[in-house]
């Protein structure tokens, strides 16, 4: 069968390309217009990158309309009912579930990875007592870079796994301790007998006086949370980090990078910003006020934890997530009930709204996540940083899947230039008169 092709002309001047449309396993076709500019010396214009394919990608697939997410062709609903994150990083990085050997192999070197260089350590004192944690783990996690001359070849693949393998088991502690720093305990050490999930809280909440009392369904729904944000695509911290690593950069930079761009409240911080509308929200009867306001196009309140780019029906996740956080608060925290009644009453009043039915705009999983942290025991903003640890091996995932390409190369993008014509210098005595 001969290629299937797209010809685009410019009505201009008549000239035709053929461009090749290329098949996925699941979602649209794409068309290969790599040839636009040499041929017809265009670009296409498509800021956000609405309707741009920007990788061949084997790991994380969306169907925004339908609302499927599935990882390496796994839906997310059975992962997160029978898998466990580090089963689900297993998955992610290497494409197949892990048998019990490998699972085996693989545990053990994460935990063997946990712990901190000691010079890491000192890195937290220079920074201001009430710094944001996701500034330090920007900071902290770009300088592991400095602490592993032996893995540094990009080109190795020993290394690229190692690299991974650091980043997963490094990044709770590195998590925990800022937020010990900010509450001025002492940091906890990791320890190898405890599970991931586990281990984290342990860092988290043990002081040297008391040890952490566990909780199998708090455990349980730090679990999920963890699967659930584990990958997304090409999302915009997932896109920084290829970027960024298309320049041969180093992966502990390239996932600083990432861990920028999701500190955003367009992104990753949006789990702050859901719990802090509620606080403001207060109470369901002034709901109906704060509808309006996030209808107001003068007004630029939004309805936080509402709306996505890719998903046009229903977010997947949030649907297993709205689950998880009611069976936690019943059984955890009644403090946080109040919050959870508003944010159900907030959940079904904008359901019912025609500006959100015509917009399309249903909860996202953060509409969730955040009293789910927060029932943890988790401050606001710790909320983000237990995204970006759960998004690591997203992040690694992808970076490693690019760098196989055996043809990648350095990202970038065009523009649409719309500033000054070309124009000759006028000097200082020259100017405004
Ligand atoms: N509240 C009110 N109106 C909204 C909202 C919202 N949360 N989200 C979108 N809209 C409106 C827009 O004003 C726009 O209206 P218009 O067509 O009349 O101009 C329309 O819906 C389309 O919105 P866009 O901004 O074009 O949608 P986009 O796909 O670009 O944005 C985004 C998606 C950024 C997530 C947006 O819905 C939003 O800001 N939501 C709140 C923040 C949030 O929850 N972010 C978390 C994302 S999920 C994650 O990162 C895990």
């Amino acid at each position: 069968m001969s290629q299937e092709t797209v010809t685009i002309t410019d009505n201009r001047t008549g000239q035709s390309i053929e461009c090749p449309i290329k098949k996925g396993t699941h979602g649209p076709d794409v068309v290969d217009c790599q040839t636009l500019y040499k041929k017809l010396g265009m670009f296409f214009f498509d800021p956000a990158y609405i309707t741009t394919a920007s990788c061949e990608s084997r790991i994380t697939f969306i169907d925004g309309e339908k609302g499927i997410l599935l990882y390496r062709g796994y839906p997310i609903e059975q992962l997160a009912e029978h898998s466990d994150y580090l089963e689900v990083c297993y998955l992610l990085l290497y494409g197949e579930l892990p048998t019990k050997e490998q699972m085996g192999d693989f545990k053990g070197s994460i935990y063997q990875h946990t712990m901190l260089h000691e010079g890491l350590l000192d890195f937290y004192k220079g920074f201001r007592h009430d710094a944001h944690p996701m500034s330090m783990l920007v900071g902290v996690v770009g300088a592991l870079s400095a602490y592993y001359p032996d893995a540094m070849d990009i080109g190795n693949p020993e290394h690229r796994k190692m690299s991974a393998v650091r980043l997963i088991a490094k990044m709770p502690t590195i998590a925990a301790n800022s937020y010990k720093y900010l509450i001025g305990h002492p940091y906890v050490y990791p320890r190898n007998n405890l599970g991931y999930v586990e281990n984290f809280m342990h860092m988290m909440f043990s002081v040297p006086k008391e040890e952490y009392q566990f909780n199998q369904t708090a455990i349980k729904a730090l679990e999920i949370m963890l699967i659930l944000h584990a990958d997304h695509e090409q999302n915009a911290s997932t896109s920084t980090v290829r970027l960024a690593g298309s320049s041969q950069a180093h992966p502990f930079s390239c996932v600083a990078g990432g861990i920028a761009t999701l500190w955003g409240p367009g992104h990753g911080g949006a789990n702050e910003a859901v719990i802090r509308m509620l606080q403001q929200i207060g109470t369901p009867k002034n709901i109906p006020l704060y509808i309006k306001r996030f209808k107001d196009k003068k007004d630029p309140t939004r309805l936080m934890g509402f709306g996505h780019r890719v998903y046009k029906n229903y977010d997947p996740r949030a649907k297993i997530i709205r689950n998880v956080c009611h069976t936690l608060l019943q059984e955890l925290d009644a403090t946080q009930q109040p919050l959870f009644e508003v944010a159900m009453e907030l959940e079904r009043i904008a359901l019912s709204e025609d500006y959100f039915i015509e917009r399309k705009l249903y909860p996202n999983v953060d509409f969730y996540s955040g009293m789910i942290m927060s029932a943890l025991g988790l401050p606001l903003n710790m909320f983000t940083v237990l995204f970006a640890v759960a998004r690591t091996v997203g992040w690694i995932a992808q970076w490693t899947e690019m760098m196989e390409v055996p043809d990648m190369r350095i990202g970038r993008p065009r523009q649409l230039y719309l500033g000054s014509k070309q124009r000759d210098y006028v000097s200082i005595e020259q100017r405004g008169i």
